[in-house]
């Protein structure tokens, strides 16, 4: 039997342990190509604090990275990893590989390797094993909405660390929203001056009459998000921004009315839950706000998607407004709802221009170009509408990936995004429709954290922890057992009790964690 600790989270492709261990110690030494060293450092900073090794670079060191392009099975993240009594190889066609290895390695060491602070008296071994390991999806996402609660810049990156431990590699930061707008932009900064705070915030769900009377406010700099990407790709992720358009704007237009539909009206930073009437116009100058934002964004966020929203846009005010009504007539629209359509198509145009990869909710996939990318996120039948169409997508379906949902139907869980009951088991049962004989393809899949009910980290990670493991499971492996995802996850939670993580229930009969009284950040 091998020992607990090689309990792997994400299961890994093959796995075969063997008898006997390796043991790191003071005297190790990494054999280090110059390609591998952003690796091999990143496998210092992490094993430092607990376990004080240096883990210097020598030509014979028994703990060898090798980066050799014609391990082209592999792909650009795979890995492989040989443990023996006397070496560690770890190898890759690619750095991204060698990193999705050394989180590997982490995972077979005693879970006291993940603490923050030393851990004296720990015998730092890991068992003989032999793994090939290969992503089954290219996009294991986590989306982390900082609009409706900011979150501080040094959760966001604990975020980072907790996702390269389990192997996903795309964040999703939704960054604007009605209640708050996140990013500064240089030319224009009432953009976060005003729209990054709101007067107060709604208690209860949509449509509740409670509100706290608390002011909820912040914003990052842009070199905090600079470092962000910087951090985040030296772990193996990619930041995806997300500015939602053409709803979902109120925070903006409270800063900006002229870009709205109406002209003269002042507005507030929206305080409710819920779906905001208020759009962006469709005027010209709206749209050269919009390039200048995205611009911007691009200029700060390298990745290849970049997420526009989409989603939830009512359009009630262009209905009402003669300047909306005159452009559609003017376009050639059928009505002013295909205004929609049309607004992201021209956004998505200027996207594809600038080499990037529009991306957005797919509410119903109708009339989109098929080159957006496509998050779908309500019906399970929109994906495979999608992928007819042509386009790529990540399936982001609600009752699967929605981790605001409750996670049980027990009275005593914390007020969720009403929506139903998301639990562990549909979070780890969650496949993405083949892509065969159609013209799309499965990116992969998605969970998200929207935060109206979320404002701080001791929250977060309740919502996030144990089913993020399990879509990280599903993700990586394509088709890990339930039960086995059990027995793994119930010694992978000593790894999260060591790094601080304060995670949900494992079972829908454990009790619900207290969680300490937090401070909205
Ligand atoms: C969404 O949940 N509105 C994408």
């Amino acid at each position: 039997m091998p020992a607990p600790r090689s309990a792997l989270i994400p299961l890994p492709t093959r796995v075969a342990f063997r008898p006997g261990h390796f043991t790191l110690d003071a005297t190790t030494t990494l054999r280090v190509p110059h390609a591998a060293a952003p690796a091999a450092a990143l496998l210092r900073t992490l094993l430092a604090p607990a376990t004080g090794l240096p883990l210097p670079a020598s030509p014979d060191g028994p703990f060898v990275f090798t980066l050799d392009p014609r391990l082209s099975g592999l792909g650009e993240e795979g890995y492989g990893l040989t443990v023996s009594p006397e070496a560690i190889v770890l190898r890759a066609a690619h750095p991204t590989g060698l990193l999705h290895g050394i989180q590997t390695v982490r995972q077979l060491l005693p879970p006291e390797a993940l603490a923050p602070e030393p851990q004296p008296g720990v015998t730092w071994q890991l068992p003989c094993v032999e793994i090939t390991d290969v992503p089954r999806h290219a996009w294991r996402g986590f989306l982390l909405d900082v609009a409706r609660h900011f979150q501080p810049m040094s959760q966001v990156r604990r975020y980072v660390d907790l996702m390269a431990l389990h192997k996903l590699n795309v964040l999703q930061l939704h960054l604007t929203d009605d209640q708050g707008w996140r990013m500064p932009i240089a030319a224009y900064p009432r953009l976060t001056e005003v729209g990054g705070r709101r007067a107060e915030s709604m208690v209860g769900p949509a449509g509740s009459r409670v509100f706290d009377g608390v002011p909820h406010e912040g914003a990052y700099t842009r070199r905090e998000l600079t470092e962000l990407v910087a951090y985040a790709a030296a772990r193996g992720i990619t930041v995806v921004p997300e500015i939602d358009m053409p709803g979902h704007m109120r925070a903006a237009l409270a800063a900006y009315p002229e870009f709205g539909n109406f002209p003269g009206r002042r507005l507030d930073v929206w305080t409710h839950w819920g779906v905001c009437e208020t759009v962006l116009g469709v005027q010209e100058p709206a749209f050269g706000f919009v390039r200048t934002v995205l611009d911007e964004v691009l200029d700060v966020f390298p990745s290849p998607h970049v997420h526009i929203g989409g989603d939830e846009c009512p359009t009630t005010e262009w209905a009402a407004s003669p300047v909306a009504r005159s452009r559609a007539a003017a376009e050639g629209l059928a009505d002013t709802a295909a205004l929609h359509g049309w607004f992201l198509g021209r956004v998505g145009g200027h996207l594809i221009e600038r080499g990037r990869i529009p991306t957005a909710w797919a509410e119903t996939g109708e009339g989109l170009p098929a080159r957006f990318t496509l998050l779908t996120w309500r019906d399970p039948e929109h994906t495979r509408i999608a992928l007819k169409r042509g386009h790529d997508v990540i399936s982001a379906q609600h009752q699967a990936t929605y981790l605001d949902y409750a996670q049980s139907a027990r009275p005593e869980e914390p007020q969720g995004q009403p929506g139903g009951v998301v639990d562990l088991r549909a979070v780890h049962a969650h496949t993405p429709p083949d892509d065969t004989d159609v013209p799309g393809r499965v990116l992969g899949v998605q969970a998200q954290v929207w935060t109206e009910f979320a404002p701080g980290a001791d929250h977060i990670d309740y919502l996030a922890f144990p089913r993020l493991c399990a879509l990280a499971d599903r993700a990586w492996h394509g088709s890990p057992s339930w039960p086995g995802f059990r027995g793994r996850l119930a010694t992978h939670v000593a790894r999260l009790a060591a790094l601080g993580v304060r995670y949900g229930p494992l079972d829908p009969h454990d009790p619900i964690p207290q969680r300490s009284g937090e401070e909205p950040s």
